[in-house]
């Protein structure tokens, strides 16, 4: 993919639905009664994985394209499937749906593509197996693929040595089929969305602090969910419109979730025009549409608590630090290691052909910013993420920047050159 330097962005657009939700609909779905009626539904890679993989354990689901329905089998109507369940790139249906697998009556294999077989797994087997759980890395070094033999498991109070919600997710999914409460501590607050929908769906879970607790057993009952947009994917259109002079762009029905919202806090900090209208709440769900205007910013120290809620935005974050004034500090980011890449890695290497002056840390990055960038030839590393990041630089960047492997962007975002086409004038 040829990108060249953009005009400013106007107009306005809505973006599609967020993924982790997305995911979580179809699991919780699955294991309700009743139907599930899911619109808004992200159609991306990653949640098709997490649908097929319900098709083969034996869930009747309907992708009508833009919503989903889910015939709900209940807590214990999953089938072994006749074949592995491949989870493809994504993270979250490989560590949710091992939660799942952990409490069946069945032996089933779970795998994925070669970024995911790379992934640090070990993070739920530690817990799973303090639950009870058989469960086994077949090559022995705590990757996919994963052996799981379902049995019944025991609650546990499990203190997380990650703040990850797919690990505070896996071992609450794990305890809906334990013999007594399941809970999970966390050393910084992740997304919530599955404490927030599995409540929705009738099950008994509550949080505190940065501890979230489930009991046993719950009766969980279909629902109709309207998923709002990804404030993950909106991050892209922020970008682009704050560090091309002379944008305004209204992004649409937006997730403001405080769990996810981080991109937003920092970009006020760095002295972004962002302004939230029309909040509302979109599912049980906080959104609202985000008015972008370009903004000359400055670079800020992003450490702490806040790097959960903003986990998968740093890439874009890098980008928008590299067009800032001053420096920019990113720490406790070293979970960026294990993603889709090793997005400190790949954020240095790239960024710098570019001209950025970008330094990696243990655990984070420094990028001087206001050097003029220039185009060059992007390696996506076949991270959706990073293809998205190096599109917004390569529009405010001069000359061209070709990037590799482009289309995987379809992980969570099949529409995005289009999407971002459309706001060119
Ligand atoms: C996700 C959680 C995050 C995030 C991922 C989606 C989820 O991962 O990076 O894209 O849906 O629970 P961690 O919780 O492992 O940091």
């Amino acid at each position: 993919m040829e990108i060249t330097k953009s005009k400013c962005l106007t107009g306005e657009l809505s973006i599609p639905g967020d993924k982790s939700i997305s995911h979580r609909g179809v699991m919780f779905g699955a294991l309700s009664h009743g139907l599930t009626e899911i619109s808004n539904f992200l159609q991306g890679a990653d949640c098709l994985s997490t649908i097929s993989c319900f098709q083969k354990m034996g869930v009747k689901i309907e992708n009508t394209g833009n919503s989903v329905l889910i015939h709900g089998n209940g807590l214990h109507g999953l089938r072994a499937p006749d074949t592995v369940l491949d989870a493809g790139n994504s993270g979250t249906t490989t560590r949710l749906i091992s939660g799942i697998l952990a409490g069946q009556n069945f032996t089933c294999e779970l795998t994925g593509d070669a970024s995911i077989q790379k992934r640090p797994m070990g993070r739920i087997l530690k817990p799973l197996k303090l639950m009870g759980a058989e469960i086994s890395s077949q090559n022995g070094n705590d990757c996919a693929p994963l052996t799981i033999s379902g049995r019944a498991l025991h609650g546990i109070h499990y203190q997380s040595p990650v703040a990850s919600a797919q690990v505070k997710s896996c071992i609450l999914l794990a305890g809906l089929y334990a013999d007594d409460k399941t809970s999970v501590t966390e050393p910084y607050l992740s997304r919530n969305h599955t404490e927030l929908m599995l409540s929705h769906f009738g099950a008994d879970i509550a949080s505190e602090g940065t501890t979230a607790s489930i009991l046993p057993d719950p009766l969980l009952h279909g629902c109709r969910i309207s998923v709002p947009g990804d404030i993950s994917s909106a991050a892209y259109f922020i970008a682009a419109a704050l560090i091309i002079p002379g944008s305004e762009v209204l992004i649409k029905n937006v997730g403001i979730n405080p769990t996810r919202d981080g991109i937003l806090r920092v970009c006020h900090e760095m002295g972004a025009d962002i302004e939230l209208l029309n909040k509302r709440s979109e599912g049980g769900e906080p959104a609202a549409d985000l008015l972008v205007r370009s903004s000359k910013l400055k670079g800020v120290t992003i450490e702490g608590e806040i790097i959960p809620s903003l986990i998968d935005e740093i890439p874009v974050l890098a980008v928008l630090a590299a067009f800032a004034e001053g420096t920019t500090v990113i720490r406790n980011a070293e979970e960026l290691k294990v993603k889709e890449s090793n997005r400190l890695d790949v954020m240095v290497r790239e960024l710098s052909k570019m001209g950025a002056s970008v330094t990696g840390t243990d655990d984070g990055l420094i990028i001087e910013g206001g050097r003029p960038l220039h185009g060059a030839l992007i390696n996506s590393h076949l991270d959706h993420r990073i293809a998205m990041s190096f599109t917004v630089a390569g529009m405010a960047a001069d000359g061209t920047t070709t990037i590799q492997d482009a289309h995987c962007v379809d992980i969570s975002y099949p529409g995005f050159y289009r999407d971002m086409k459309s706001l060119q004038v």
